[in-house]
């Protein structure tokens, strides 16, 4: 059902050492999502300098997928400015797994979403700062 990629994930961040998974502690902004149809809920956290992404992670209650989604995502951005991240769809973090079942695509919509709402969040916090 699921890729060697994705399993390799999942045992990876649930395991002992996991890469991505956990609270990113300084972190300058998270965003949280849940999922309307099962229920799953999905938090990144970003630190952020000169508009570059340098660490992310996630804490979840989430699916296999939903968790293989976000720790690929994470890796994906790191080092990315904010507007590349942004610019990756949940499919480029699909393809990234080597794919999901049809049914889990929209596991992989909740990396995306995480990552849109920490950002809307950095951006927030920003405008702050700048007494806006
Ligand atoms: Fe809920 Fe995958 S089933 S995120």
């Amino acid at each position: 059902m699921y890729s060697d990629k994705v399993m390799e994930i999942f045992k990876t961040e649930t395991g002992d050492s996991p890469k991505n998974a956990g609270i990113l502690k300084n972190a300058d902004a998270s965003g949280q999502v849940g999922n309307a149809r099962c229920g799953d809920i999905m938090k990144i956290y970003l630190k952020i300098s000169d508009g570059v992404i340098i660490d992310a992670k996630f804490k979840t209650f989430g699916c296999v997928s939903a968790i293989a989604s976000t720790s690929i995502a994470c890796d994906m951005i790191k080092g990315k400015t904010i507007e590349e991240a942004l610019s990756f769809e949940n499919s480029d973090f699909v393809k990234a797994l080597g794919g999901l079942p049809a049914v889990k695509i929209h596991c992989s919509v909740l990396a995306k979403e995480a990552l849109e709402a920490a950002v809307a969040d950095y951006r927030k916090k920003q405008a702050k700062l700048a007494g806006g």
